[in-house]
């Protein structure tokens, strides 16, 4: 019987974890679910004879793919699979997947949130400022910066993108004013939405000059991943800047110093929250289900990001 595990550190929301385990049952596969683990050795000893992984943000190294001695494929529920050591699925024939865009309206909406709370001066008494007409900037124009300049535009307020892989054409579509560079995004927009992903090109890439050039007062909302910022530089930011604010839904490994120093101006959840919610669960772990039975049983490798 194929046998899948389903892995996660931050568990799916209960009714999630019943339409995923409908899938695998009604597919005659066994389910194993591996929930609020603490060590990586829980997850060394889970994946020993399974068929199938489905995790979020759950590291699988080399050392877990090699643990993992019948995996045939490992799904990230989720778009970013910076988590996966692609190399070591490739190495062993494993194929490797994501659920591309079925949690992006949870992070979009979280964006906001953020940017509502920070705005609002956390609902503390004080008079805070709007969001309508003010210019925001996605940095990144695919699944979830969509659901971002939808709802942008609902506030009001001036939308621009830049994506190199995203012709302007398609965001004059949506309402999003296209800009050529990422240099002509920072200097045009108070608000940056980042929403690039972490890779060799993209990590530290978000530093001193092009946060510096942005008009006052800046606010930068990451709902991304840390690594693309290059931190010591932000807190060089933070220094010379008293009106620049960071939200961001991954804390920095900055967190000490900007507490001892900028307390008020920045902004963590508490865990990374973007896609906690039932309807993303639902979506991302319910796709991945599926994406799962029919790479076994079909030999489906639709969404393979380790090509
Ligand atoms: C993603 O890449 O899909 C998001 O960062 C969500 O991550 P999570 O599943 O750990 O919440």
């Amino acid at each position: 019987m194929t046998k899948v595990l389903v892995a996660t550190e931050k568990p799916f929301a209960p009714v999630a974890v019943e339409g995923i385990r409908k899938v695998f049952n009604e597919a005659g596969f066994e389910m194993i679910l591996l929930e609020n683990y603490k060590e990586k050795s829980d997850l060394l000893k889970a994946v020993g004879t399974v068929d199938a992984i489905i995790i979020r943000s759950d590291i699988v190294d080399k050392e877990v793919v090699d643990a993992a001695k019948a995996l045939k494929i490992v799904v990230r529920a989720g778009a970013g699979y910076d988590n996966i050591d692609l190399p070591a699925c490739t190495a062993k024939g494993v194929v490797a997947m994501n659920t591309p865009g079925q949690n992006s309206n949870a992070v979009a909406e979280l964006a906001f949130g953020m940017m509502i709370q920070h705005a609002r001066g956390y609902y503390s008494g004080k008079s805070g400022s709007e969001l309508r007409g003010k210019k925001l900037g996605i940095h990144a124009y695919g699944n979830v910066g969509k659901y971002v300049a939808m709802i942008a535009k609902g506030f009001g307020m001036e939308v621009y993108a830049f994506d190199p892989f995203v012709t302007a054409d398609k965001m004059k579509q949506d309402g999003v004013s296209p800009v050529g560079s990422v240099e002509e995004l920072y200097k045009t927009c108070q608000y940056i939405s980042l929403h690039i992903p972490a890779n060799k090109e993209t990590k530290g890439s978000i530093g001193y000059a092009l946060l510096m050039s942005m008009p006052k007062p800046a606010t930068l909302v990451n709902t991304a991943r840390k690594e693309v910022i290059n931190e010591a530089e932000l807190l060089k930011v933070f220094e010379e800047r008293k009106d620049f604010v960071y939200l961001s839904d991954v804390e920095a490994d900055c967190r000490p110093e900007l507490d001892e120093k900028f307390k008020g101006r920045f902004f963590f959840t508490a865990k990374k929250m973007g896609a906690q919610t039932e309807e993303a669960n639902i979506n991302a772990g319910i796709a991945g289900a599926h994406q799962i039975v029919n790479f076994i049983l079909k030999g489906d490798k639709t969404f393979q990001v380790n090509k």
